[in-house]
């Protein structure tokens, strides 16, 4: 649960990099300003870049902890595989942002972005849930597989949805505020 909910920060902060048109404040990936290590000033819109960056490599430590975890303690292979899937993805998101920065942020990198970015926020959400009490307990009472085609159809279908709500928003919002009259 912490750290889906450090995600969820690193979400509000990385749609505060775009709302205040900070994406490119700091210039260079992976160094900021030309170093690994060293801290830049924090002003203007750097404060809102680098600190989107700083939070990330939080949450990527944190996700790697978790995947060290459970391979340690989840005898579920499904978990190990998930948790696995999430080192690569908070990696994969990691690149997708520093090629936009180091690409000048074309709209569509961008987007790619933004909509991977709230994956990796839901697959973190769903390791708390599928590590919770109330998920792990033996259910009081079990449907079978044909009786909830219907409910899984629905879900995917929700899914789909989401995704498709999730692209226009964030294609809309970075097309915009590469174009728009800002
Ligand atoms: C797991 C890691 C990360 C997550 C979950 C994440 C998530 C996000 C989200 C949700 C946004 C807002 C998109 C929007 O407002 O539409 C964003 C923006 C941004 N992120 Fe990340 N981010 C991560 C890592 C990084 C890294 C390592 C960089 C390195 C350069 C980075 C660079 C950016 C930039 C430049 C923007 C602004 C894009 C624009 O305005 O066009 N992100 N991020």
């Amino acid at each position: 649960m912490f750290v889906a909910v450090c995600a969820f920060f690193l979400i509000v902060a990385g749609g505060l990099v775009t709302s205040n048109n900070a994406g490119l404040a700091v210039p260079d990936w992976p160094t900021s300003f030309g170093s690994l290590v060293r801290m830049p000033r924090m002003i203007g819109g750097v404060k809102f870049e680098h600190g989107h960056r700083m939070i990330a490599e939080f949450v990527g430590l944190l996700t790697i902890m978790i995947a060290a975890w459970t391979w340690l303690a989840d005898q579920r292979r499904w978990m190990r595989i998930l948790t696995a899937g999430a080192v690569l993805g908070v990696i994969a998101q990691g690149v997708i942002g520093g090629i936009g920065v180091r690409e000048l942020l074309p709209p569509w990198v961008s987007t790619m972005h933004a909509t991977f970015g709230q994956t990796m926020f839901c697959t973190l959400a769903a390791i708390a849930v599928f590590t919770s009490r109330s998920w792990m307990d033996e259910p009081e009472e079990k449907m079978d597989r044909k009786d909830a085609a219907p409910l899984l159809r629905h879900c995917w279908m929700l899914i789909w949805f989401l995704y498709l709500q999730l692209i226009l928003g964030a294609a809309f919002r970075h097309v915009w505020t590469k174009w728009g009259p800002f």
